[in-house]
């Protein structure tokens, strides 16, 4: 998982790093938290030669920006509902058999994420990249992505093909139906309604046991009787005291018969939205005016993010993603996406559109490097390969080096010369690609600058994790 390519290795070597001859202290090992420290005092401060400084320069390129980068604002929210997400966040009582809860997949210790390619959902034991050692059912076709800042105002499209989505009047568009129960609280929460209804993340197939050995009443439900399975969940939560005191605590106006898994879904996004909420990286204190929070070869890498590298034509706004759709050639691996198995055509599944083929929606760039590995299907595993990835998207296809993924995948890379030739045909006219290469001169600087959307308070989150659940299972 942490090798380094050999064409990263190549274009390290050559030093590709400064197209203007700026600090780099690059060493190809993921976040290296002192990029900042080095001798900023060369270039900023030192304008004798009345040439614009680094930040005279993105301040005049953000200028120009229709939907600019800016900090963002931290969320709160009210105590108690917090208090019942927190519970059910981390309770394996939510899924079928009683083995996984949301943090399973989205661990505190893994950046919210599980660290594996594709995830895996019940049936798997143990945390992050050791599930895949596990015996374990078969994967499930996507990478499980962060959840840093998604309870921002700004977020109305979730999911790596956007199957959750406020439409413009307001209603909240779910695979399982648009404003599929009355309550809902936004599409934070409307998403938290789905995995539970996923045979292989939460739910279980019919027939299983639960691991205390019980009958999973809850795969036991016909598959498109979505309400019918939340009720069943609600009665599941509603039978343990704690989680009567904790909803009654957090909806102190309803009564217990009036509640439904729209409230247990608020509370999971409440606590989902404050929880990883993040907004005190260095690139946040740049936007808030301390120009010493960023590096010369962070500034350099945001100068090319927001300029010629053409990443600020998708990676916009606060979050850095447009929310919208879009082909950039990420090699395929896993079990892919019926009707298209063993690939995954993205959004076009959704949209039935061809302009869709492939296309997956701008991730957030918040915390990047905690959640490693990174695109839809966790194939590129680090940052440095994303960047060079970016450089010559049908080569990260080509010369895809298969030792970099977990053995039981390997496999599944698909590598056939139709399907990259199909894949490359598809990339999206926002991707300022370049054959001669350009755009391998400012890796390291545009990486340094990737980094610099850390915020060192999300690094260490043990403290988040609570030390049981009211149903007594094991906490993940
Ligand atoms: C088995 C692993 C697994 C479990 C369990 C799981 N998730 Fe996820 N989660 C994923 C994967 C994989 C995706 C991306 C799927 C896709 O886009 O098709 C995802 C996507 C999300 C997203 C979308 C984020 C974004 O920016 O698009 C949110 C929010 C989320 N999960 C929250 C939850 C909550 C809340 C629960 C519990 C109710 C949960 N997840 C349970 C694996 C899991
Ligand atoms: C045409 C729009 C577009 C452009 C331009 C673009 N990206 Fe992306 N980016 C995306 C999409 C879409 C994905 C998800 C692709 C997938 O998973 O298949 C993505 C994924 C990523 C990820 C992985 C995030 C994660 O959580 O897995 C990183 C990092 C990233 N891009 C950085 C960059 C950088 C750096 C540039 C400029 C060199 C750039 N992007 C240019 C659209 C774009």
């Amino acid at each position: 998982m942490t090798r380094t390519s050999p064409l990263l290795t190549l274009l390290l070597l050559l030093g590709l790093g400064c197209p203007s001859g700026q600090p780099n202290d690059d060493d190809a090992t993921g976040d290296d938290d002192d990029a900042t420290a080095d001798d900023d005092d060369d270039d900023d401060d030192d304008d004798d030669d009345g040439a614009p400084t680094l930040d005279e320069q993105l301040a005049a390129l953000i200028a120009t920006l229709d939907d600019p980068p800016a900090a963002l604002d931290p969320v709160t929210v009210d105590p108690a509902l917090w208090a019942l997400g927190q519970a059910l966040f981390f309770d394996p009582i939510l899924s079928g058999n009683k083995d996984v809860a949301c943090a399973t997949c989205h661990h505190p210790m893994h950046g919210t994420s599980d660290g594996l390619h594709i995830t895996l959902g019940t049936g798997a034991t143990g945390r992050g990249p050791e599930r895949a050692d596990a015996p374990h059912r078969p994967y499930v076709p996507r990478h499980s992505i962060d959840l840093f800042n998604r309870g921002d105002a700004s977020v109305h499209t979730l999911f790596w093909d956007g199957k959750v989505e406020e439409l413009e009047d307001g209603s909240i568009f779910t695979p399982a139906g648009t404003d599929p129960l009355p309550g809902i609280d936004g599409v934070l929460a409307a998403q938290a309604m789905i995995p539970v209804l996923d045979p292989l993340e939460m739910r279980g197939v019919p027939g299983d046991l639960a691991i205390d050995g019980t009958t999973n009443e809850i795969a036991a439900i016909p598959m498109n009787e979505h309400t019918t399975a939340w009720a069943a969940l609600m009665d599941r939560l509603l039978a343990i005291s704690e989680y009567v005191d904790l909803f009654e605590a957090a909806f102190p106006l309803l009564a217990e018969q009036d509640l439904t898994f729209a409230h247990a879904a608020n509370a999971i996004a409440a606590y989902e939205a404050q929880t990883y909420s993040f907004t005190n990286s260095p690139w946040d204190q740049y936007l808030r005016g301390d120009t010493s929070a960023l590096g010369d070869d962070q500034k350099l890498g945001a100068l090319l993010f927001f300029g010629n590298a053409g990443c600020g034509n998708c990676h916009s706004g606060a979050l850095l993603s447009d929310q919208l759709f879009h082909a950039t050639g990420v090699p395929q691996l896993g079990p892919g996406k019926q009707p298209a198995a063993p690939f995954d055509w993205g959004r076009e599944f959704l949209t039935s559109e061809a302009a869709d083929h492939f296309a997956f929606r701008t991730p957030p760039l918040r915390n990047l490097t905690l959640s490693a590995p990174y695109m839809h299907d966790g194939s590129l595993t680090t940052l440095e390969h994303v960047v060079v990835h970016y450089s010559d998207p049908r080569r990260t296809a080509e010369v895809f080096d298969v030792n970099l993924l977990h053995p039981d995948l390997q496999g599944t890379l698909q590598q056939d010369p139709a399907h990259i030739a199909d894949l490359v045909a598809s990339l999206s006219s926002e991707l300022p690609l370049d054959d001669q290469g350009g755009l391998t001169i400012g890796l390291n600087n545009l990486r340094s600058f990737l980094v610099s959307l850390t915020d060192p308070a999300a690094e260490s989150l043990p403290d988040t994790l609570p030390q049981s659940v009211p149903s007594g299972l094991a906490v993940p």
